[in-house]
């Protein structure tokens, strides 16, 4: 690095500004993060270059990368440098531990969401912090607060251009308790659902109906699919249970148990040390610890507050020493009464809240890096014993997987084997094969080991699969061109708003007062819990739970013969009928909220369009081949 490269020369825990061509990326950096690049860019052009790289003396990258590669992007010529000094093991130990280390903190969810509302309402671009869309659908939730069975007149929309396709699409539009009854017996070939989950999502009242626990409605299921034909429902974590021995009750035979993994959720966990401090509606179990403390500190005895509080019969009681242990509160009129008599540093109970031990920092990374905290910032330290003991603990995991229930019709009595059904039905097995995980493909959840050892192109081809070996007679996995092995996981982000949105250009959508059902400037449209700050914008898709495409599709794929017909008894905004079009099968289904139909029919009919393409390309390649 020669001197003229400098505009500041500082020591090297400040940085100096270093042309972009004396540095270069570690040849071993670990990260992938091209996707990240634009954002950071946005990020840099908005905020300035607030963050140094970290260089080794010969202009090494060692933290920093996707700052590098954004700075290219938009046309820096020099960027602030930290240069160090490492042995080529320390460089690698400190570029493995920046990233790592950066995972450590995590978010105070309701601190994050309430600052996020508020910039949002002040009209800040929420695009410049890095977040997918969908996070930011969670944690500014209000849009998704839409009760479909409310007064709101429905979206006004023009009909979609229809498409011409072979493949068929039926909407039936009502309850599917009374609509499956339309579909004859041994009809579908695959049912592929996401039935309400019965928690009462977002106040929606079609989520705790109890529809997902009815056996009348798995009943109707089993007479419309064919012998042998698979169903798939996705269900809540916790809500899976019922529903599959409803299920069963129906007469499935429950296959298996398929999980969606999509790792985004944010824990909504009760901090229980707190809880134990509120014991009783108080916010000052700090007080008994204080109280003895402060009692030894200005010579007072316990007997000398105790008077205040005499017995019935007039005597003294044990009450001061209760608190001081812990072992419970003084309620707010004794806590008063305190406060009118000695000189403490509060005047009532209202000025006493919670002890305040900090406020919250931000990390290096910028974000708020501490776990629990009080409104306004403030870190609260456990006050009573109990609630030292409990600090840490809570009620709730991070939610990262939906399940879904896999059973199968049984077979058809007449039929002695499931290869016999398959042959008289179609229906009975799973396509392995064209459930396949290509290599590199990050739906595919676990272990890539074997992919060292066995691919042979990058990004497609070889795998792990089964084949028969002729000595053992017996299944075993060998090395496949095809794909990797399906896995009862599946593992995807959840679907970004243009996903959700593709065909709806048409349609006016909903602003944030229409979907929340409130008046704008009601005091709920500005709670920030609401949603507040989002009024004037327009969501065609306000469906508050839609699937990614890819997962359902992929169920389609695995359970549907060539030419069938899949039907989604609860299709919200229509996901199931646009997979199965997408993948070329026949799709049918019910619904009975009239708000969804002009996106349920949007969406498939740009799915018609697209697989109509698919198909055109796939003749073109062929004769051009
Ligand atoms: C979990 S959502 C499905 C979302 C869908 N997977 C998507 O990606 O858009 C369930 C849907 O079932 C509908 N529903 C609830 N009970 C129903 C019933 N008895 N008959 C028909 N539809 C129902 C609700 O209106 C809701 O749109």
């Amino acid at each position: 690095m020669s001197k003229s490269d400098k505009t500041t020369t500082t020591d090297h825990t400040v940085g100096e500004f270093v042309r972009l061509g004396k540095l270069h990326p570690h040849h071993k950096n670990p990260r992938n993060n091209d996707h990240a690049v634009d954002s950071i860019a946005n990020s840099i052009k908005r905020f300035g270059f607030t963050s140094p790289i970290v260089a080794n003396k010969d202009g090494t990258i060692l933290a920093g990368h996707t700052r590098f590669k954004a700075a290219q992007k938009i046309g820096l010529d020099t960027v602030p440098v930290v240069y160090v000094d490492l042995s080529p093991v320390d460089a690698e130990l400190l570029m493995i531990a920046d990233n790592k280390l950066g995972e450590k903190a995590d978010w105070n969810t309701d601190q994050l969401s309430d600052l996020l509302t508020g910039l949002k309402e002040q009209g800040e671009d929420l695009d410049v912090l890095g977040f997918e869309q969908h996070e930011l659908d969670d944690l500014l939730d209000g849009l998704d607060d839409a009760d479909p069975f409310g007064d709101s007149e429905p979206v006004e929309a023009e009909p979609p251009p229809l498409v011409e396709s072979d493949l068929d699409f039926r909407l039936l539009k009502g309850n599917c308790l009374d609509m499956l009854k339309e579909l004859p017996d041994n009809s579908i070939d695959s049912i592929v659902t996401d039935p309400p989950y019965e928690l009462g999502f977002m106040g929606k009242s079609w989520d705790s109906t109890g529809i997902a626990y009815s056996v009348e409605l798995w009943s109707e299921c089993l007479r419309v699919l064919k012998h042998g034909g698979h169903l798939v429902a996705f269900s809540g974590s916790r809500t899976v249970f019922p529903m599959g021995v409803a299920i069963a009750e129906a007469g499935f035979e429950v296959r298996d148990m398929i999980s969606w993994i999509y790792t985004s959720g944010f824990p909504k966990s009760l901090d229980i040390s707190k809880a134990i401090d509120k014991r009783g509606g108080s916010s000052v179990a700090w007080f008994g610890k204080w109280l003895k403390d402060w009692r030894l500190k200005n010579n007072i005895k316990q007997k000398d507050i105790a008077k205040l509080f005499p017995s019935k019969t007039g005597g003294l009681t044990g009450c001061v020493g209760n608190w001081e242990t812990g072992a419970n509160l003084p309620t707010p009129e004794q806590f008063n009464l305190i406060c009118d008599h000695f000189d403490l540093p509060f005047e009532n109970i209202e000025e006493a809240e919670r002890q305040i031990v900090g406020k919250h920092k931000s990390d290096a990374g910028g974000f708020v890096g501490v776990r629990l905290g009080d409104k306004g910032g403030n870190i609260t330290a456990p006050a009573s014993p109990q609630a030292q003991q409990w600090q840490g603990w809570g009620t709730a995991l991070k939610p990262a997987q939906e399940p879904a229930v896999l059973a199968r019709k049984p077979i058809d009595p007449d039929c002695s084997s499931i290869a016999e059904n398959v042959l008289k039905w179609g229906t009975g097995a799973i396509n392995i094969d064209a459930g396949r995980f290509a290599y590199g493909d990050d739906c595919h959840f676990g272990d890539t080991s074997e992919l060292k050892d066995k691919s042979k192109s990058k990004g497609q081809s070889s795998t792990v699969g089964f084949g028969q070996s002729a000595a053992m007679n017996d299944t075993i996995f060998v090395s496949s061109e095809i794909g990797r092995f399906p896995a009862n996981v599946y593992q995807c982000k959840k679907p970004q708003r243009s996903e959700k949105e593709q065909g709806l250009d048409h349609l006016t959508g909903k602003t944030g007062a229409e979907a929340t059902q409130r008046k704008e400037g009601s005091d709920g449209l500005n709670s920030p819990r609401a949603g507040a700050g989002r009024t004037a914008e327009h969501v065609k898709n306000f469906h508050p739970t839609v699937k990614p495409i890819k997962l359902m599709r992929w169920l389609c794929r695995l359970l549907t013969p060539q030419g069938g017909t899949v039907l989604d008894p609860f299709l919200g905004s229509g996901t199931t009928a646009v997979s199965a079009i997408l993948e070329g099968f026949n799709a049918v289904g019910c619904e009975m909220t009239a708000d969804y139909y002009p996106i349920i029919q949007g969406r498939v009919n740009w799915a018609k369009a697209e697989r109509n393409k698919e198909v055109l390309d796939g003749q073109k390649e062929q004769t051009d081949g």
